[in-house]
């Protein structure tokens, strides 16, 4: 038969700089290019199936941003440069010695419909639970918010039974994870949503103890005092801003606060957190940033424990999928606009 020796690749890039301000979908444009499949060098050429569409993204398409320097997945994205997100797909080439044609991979793929990835560095094998979705490991419950979810609440939160514990974006894809891990554990949770959809799902599906949609609410401080009464232990902070700020109001003395996300920081310059230092010295609360990263050495642990969870029915993965690399601008967009539920993930093609 014969071989295929080029494929064609559509992929997104950025077209400009997003410097604080929400995306829109006229800041991405839809490359082609023409891939050749023969290669000097070590490559494994792969098929996307799922893409990971995440907020920090937005911090690598600034001109600037200290988060640009930490780590390889996290630099700067120059407009007309394919983006790196994690993903799941299948190998069409491999010249590298530990990846066949046909192996499924998971690992950092591009917004496209291939990914060609050198050297195979940022690639693993995905031997996936057969009765769990693929789409599970692109970034979702099995993948990076995950890890980030269960790092962060039992790590760095330090959780004991009966803690009460707040958690923002609750219906996002760490945050849903957060509060569940939570109630399995024996916490109260309270999580705070963008809408009133969002908050129901909290409180009839998911488990949470309560809920409610802070876009309704005009002075988040005494809200918190209205659904903590006796404060908060945990704070698990994804949007950071004046949430977090109220939350600081509302600790209880040897609190904890997650420092996972600040999206609400990410798109507006000036809505950085001012925590009160006062409360944080005299109530000795400690605030802690993390990366899902951090966490690589409970990985193992994070998988037993949540397929566990999932093949019991006790705990659920919501999950946002849109069609086509097409759909992957909107899909960002629209994690900045509220218009999500769950895990956003772009399923490029059916096998
Ligand atoms: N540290 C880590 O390693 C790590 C890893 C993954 C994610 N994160 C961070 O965790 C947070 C959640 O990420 P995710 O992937 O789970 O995203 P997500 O929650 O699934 O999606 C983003 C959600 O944020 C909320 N939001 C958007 N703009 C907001 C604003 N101005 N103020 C308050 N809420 C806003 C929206 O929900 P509402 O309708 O509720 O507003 C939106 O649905 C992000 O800050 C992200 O950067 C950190």
């Amino acid at each position: 038969m014969h071989e295929v020796k080029v494929i064609k690749n559509k992929y997104i890039t950025i077209k400009n700089r997003i410097d604080h301000r929400a995306p829109n979908e006229s800041d991405f444009i839809i490359s082609e290019e023409t891939i050749s499949l023969n290669h000097d060098k070590v490559v494994v050429f792969v098929k996307n199936l799922y893409v990971s569409i995440d907020p920090y993204q937005i911090n690598r398409m600034k001109t600037h941003s200290c988060s640009q320097q930490i780590l390889p997945n996290t630099a700067a994205i120059l407009p007309g440069q394919a983006i790196d997100a994690g993903g799941v797909g299948r190998v069409v080439k491999s010249t590298h010695p530990d990846f066949k044609t046909g192996d499924l991979v998971t690992g950092l793929l591009h917004w496209g419909e291939y990914s060609v990835i050198e050297g195979g560095r940022t690639l693993e094998k995905l031997d996936p639970k057969l009765d769990l979705p693929l789409s599970y490991y692109a970034g979702g419950v099995l993948g990076s918010s995950g890890l980030t979810a269960y790092g962060g609440f039992f790590e760095i939160c330090k959780p004991k039974k009966g803690e009460k514990v707040f958690v923002t974006a609750a219906s996002g894809s760490v945050g849903m994870l957060v509060g569940q891990y939570a109630k399995l554990f024996g916490c109260y949770v309270v999580g705070s949503a963008g809408s009133k959809q969002k908050v129901d799902l909290l409180k009839e599906k998911l488990g949470f103890d309560d809920a409610f949609n802070y876009k309704e609410e005009t002075d988040i401080n005494s809200t918190l005092q209205r659904y903590f009464p006796n404060g908060i232990d945990i704070y698990f902070d994804n949007v950071g801003g004046e949430m977090l700020e109220a939350a600081i109001e509302n600790m209880n003395i040897f609190g904890r606060v997650a420092a996972c996300g600040a999206i609400s920081e990410y798109t507006d310059n000036m809505k950085k957190a001012k925590p009160d230092m006062i409360a944080v010295i005299y109530k000795r609360i400690k605030i802690e940033g993390f990366l899902s990263v951090d966490f690589m050495d409970i990985h193992e642990d994070f998988i037993t424990t949540t397929v566990h969870h999932l093949q019991t029915g006790k705990m659920q993965a919501i999950e946002d999928i849109s069609y086509g690399v097409e759909s992957i601008p909107t899909a960002f967009v629209d994690l900045f606009r509220g218009n999500n539920i769950g895990k956003t993930v772009v399923q490029i093609t059916k096998e």
